[in-house]
C-alpha cells in the first residue's frame, strides 16, 4: 500500500531509514538521523541558491511555473489586474480576503493618512549626491525610518506590526518620489491625501510649478495595474532577504531595507532597467541577429535581459498582462520606438533552439520598462517603481514569518572547504 514516506538505504552503513513525506517534501532535519556512527554530525542537504528547498509554509501567493499560473490568496493575477486596484490587492494580501466596501474605505483612509514623512527625512535625503541612484536612496531612507519609529522593534505585538506595515506601504511612494525629485534637482512635492495611491505618487513625481497638474487617468490605471502585478511573488530573492533579515526579529524597516537592496540587483528588480539599456544598445531591429548570436555564445556574459525565470518555465503571466497594458499606454503617450525591437527580439527568441530548450520566456521586466519609459520615468527610477508595490508583499511575508511558530532565526549550514587547524606564523617568518 502507498505510504507517505521515503525509504532510504545508506550504502555506507547498509542501514535503512523511513523519512516522512509531507506536502511533497521531506524535512531536511530528518536527514540528520542518517549517520555513519555516533561521532557523525548526520546527513545534510546541499542546495546553493535554494534551487529545491522550501524555506517556509506560506498561504499568500501561489505560482505554478510550468503552467504559468500566479494567484494572490487564490485569485488569478489576470482577474485582479483587470478588476481590482493596488490598494484592494494590498488589503487582500495582508488580510487573506477581499475587503468589503467599508473595509476598503477604512484601509484606504489609513494608508492615506500615513503618506507623510518626518521633515528630518527630507534633510536626510538632501545629503545624498545629486546623482545618487534612487534605489540606493530608497534603501537607505527606509532603513533610517527605523530610527524614527523605535517602537517598531516590538515585532511580536500585532497592533505595532500592523502600524509599521501601514506606514511602509503608505510612505514608500513618498520616499520614491522624493528620491526622484532629488536626482532632478526639483523641490519635493508633499503627498495630496485627496488623491488615490497611484495618482498621488504620479503627482509627487511629475507636478512642476502648478497645483493644477493632473495625471492622465489611463496612465494612472496602467501604473496601478503594474503595481498589482508586482505586489507579491512568493519566495523571490528580495522577499527571502526580507524574511531572513526579519528572522533576527529586527524591526520591519530594517528587514524591508534588505528587501530593497536585493531588489536593486540586475538579476532581480534591476532587470527592468537593464532591459531598457539593452534595447537602447541594440538600437535597431537590424542589429538583433548579431545581439542574439552574442547572447548564445555567452560573449562577455551577455544575457537577454527580461528573459528567463527561476520558477516560470512557461510564459510569465505578468508579462502577458503588461504586453496588453502597453497598447493602452502608447495610445496616450505615443508608441515607444523600442517596442518594435522588443517584439522582434521576443519573436526571434521564442523560436530559437537556445531559448526554447532552456525554457527562457519573457518575464515581468521585459515590457514594463517600455511602459515606464513612455510615461517619462528615467531608466534609473524603474526599480523604485517595482519596490513601491512590492512593499506590501515584503511586509505581508515578513508578518507571516514572524507569526509562524515553526520559524527561527535563519541560519543555514555550510560545507567547509577551507584549511583546518594550523599554527600562527609571525609576519617576519612568512615566505
Ligand atoms: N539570456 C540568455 N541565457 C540565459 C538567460 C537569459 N536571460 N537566462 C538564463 N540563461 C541560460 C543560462 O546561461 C543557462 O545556460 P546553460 O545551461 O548553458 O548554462 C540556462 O539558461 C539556465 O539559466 P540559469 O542561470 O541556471 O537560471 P536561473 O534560474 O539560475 O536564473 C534568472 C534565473 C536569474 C532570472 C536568469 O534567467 C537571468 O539572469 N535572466 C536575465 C535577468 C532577468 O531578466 N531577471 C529578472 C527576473 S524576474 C524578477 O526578478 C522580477
Amino acid at each position: 500500500m502507498a505510504q507517505d514516506t521515503l525509504s532510504v538505504t545508506d550504502n555506507r552503513t547498509d542501514k535503512k531509514y523511513e523519512l516522512k513525506i509531507e506536502n511533497g517534501c521531506i524535512r531536511a532535519i530528518d536527514l540528520r538521523t542518517i549517520k555513519t556512527g555516533a561521532d557523525d554530525f548526520g546527513l545534510m542537504a546541499y542546495d546553493p541558491a535554494f534551487l529545491n528547498t522550501a524555506n517556509c509554509k506560506s498561504a499568500i501567493t501561489f505560482i505554478d511555473g510550468d503552467k504559468g499560473i500566479l494567484e494572490y490568496r487564490g485569485y488569478p493575477i489576470e482577474q485582479l489586474a483587470e478588476k481590482s486596484t493596488h490598494l484592494e490587492v494590498s488589503y487582500l494580501l495582508m488580510n487573506g480576503e477581499l475587503p468589503t466596501k467599508q473595509q476598503l474605505e477604512d484601509y484606504t483612509s489609513k494608508i492615506t493618512t500615513h503618506t507623510y514623512v518626518h521633515e528630518n527625512i527630507k534633510q536626510f535625503m538632501d545629503g545624498f549626491r545629486y546623482d545618487a541612484h534612487p534605489m540606493s536612496m530608497l534603501g537607505s531612507t527606509v532603513a533610517a525610518l527605523s530610527s524614527f519609529y523605535p517602537e517598531a522593534k516590538n515585532v511580536k505585538n500585532k497592533d505595532v506590526r500592523r502600524l509599521q506595515m501601514t506606514r511602509l506601504i503608505a510612505k514608500m511612494p513618498t520616499l520614491a518620489a522624493f528620491s526622484h525629485r532629488h536626482s532632478q534637482g526639483l523641490p519635493y512635492i508633499y503627498p495630496n491625501n485627496d488623491l488615490g495611491y497611484t495618482e498621488n505618487f504620479l503627482t509627487m513625481v511629475k507636478s512642476i510649478g502648478t497645483t493644477k497638474w493632473k495625471a492622465h487617468p489611463a496612465l494612472v490605471k496602467a501604473l496601478d495595474i503594474l503595481f498589482i502585478l508586482h505586489a507579491d511573488h512568493e519566495q523571490n530573492c528580495s522577499t527571502t532577504a526580507t524574511r531572513v533579515v526579519g528572522s533576527s526579529e529586527v524591526d520591519p524597516y530594517s528587514a524591508t531595507a534588505a528587501g530593497i537592496a536585493a531588489l536593486y540587483g540586475p538579476l532581480h528588480g534591476g532587470a527592468n532597467e537593464a532591459v531598457l539599456r539593452m534595447l537602447r544598445e541594440i538600437g535597431d531591429v537590424k542589429h538583433i541577429p548579431e545581439f542574439i548570436k552574442k547572447v548564445k555564445e555567452k560573449d562577455g556574459d551577455k544575457k537577454l535581459m527580461g528573459f528567463g525565470h527561476r520558477v516560470y518555465k512557461n510564459y510569465d503571466p505578468r508579462a502577458k498582462v503588461i504586453k496588453q497594458a502597453c497598447d493602452e499606454v502608447f495610445e496616450v503617450t505615443g508608441k515607444n520606438p523600442r517596442l518594435e525591437i522588443a517584439v522582434e527580439l521576443e519573436r526571434i527568441a521564442l523560436q530559437d533552439e537556445y531559448f526554447v530548450s532552456r525554457k527562457l520566456y519573457p518575464n515581468v521586466d521585459f515590457y514594463s520598462g517600455l511602459i515606464y519609459e513612455a510615461m517619462g520615468f528615467p531608466v534609473d527610477f524603474f526599480t523604485s517603481l517595482f519596490a513601491i508595490p512590492r512593499t506590501v508583499g515584503w511586509v505581508t511575508q515578513w508578518e507571516e514569518m514572524i507569526t509562524d511558530g515553526e520559524q527561527k532565526i535563519a541560519r543555514p549550514r555550510q560545507i567547509f572547504t577551507g584549511q583546518r587547524k594550523r599554527d600562527y606564523v609571525p609576519v617576519e617568518k612568512r615566505g
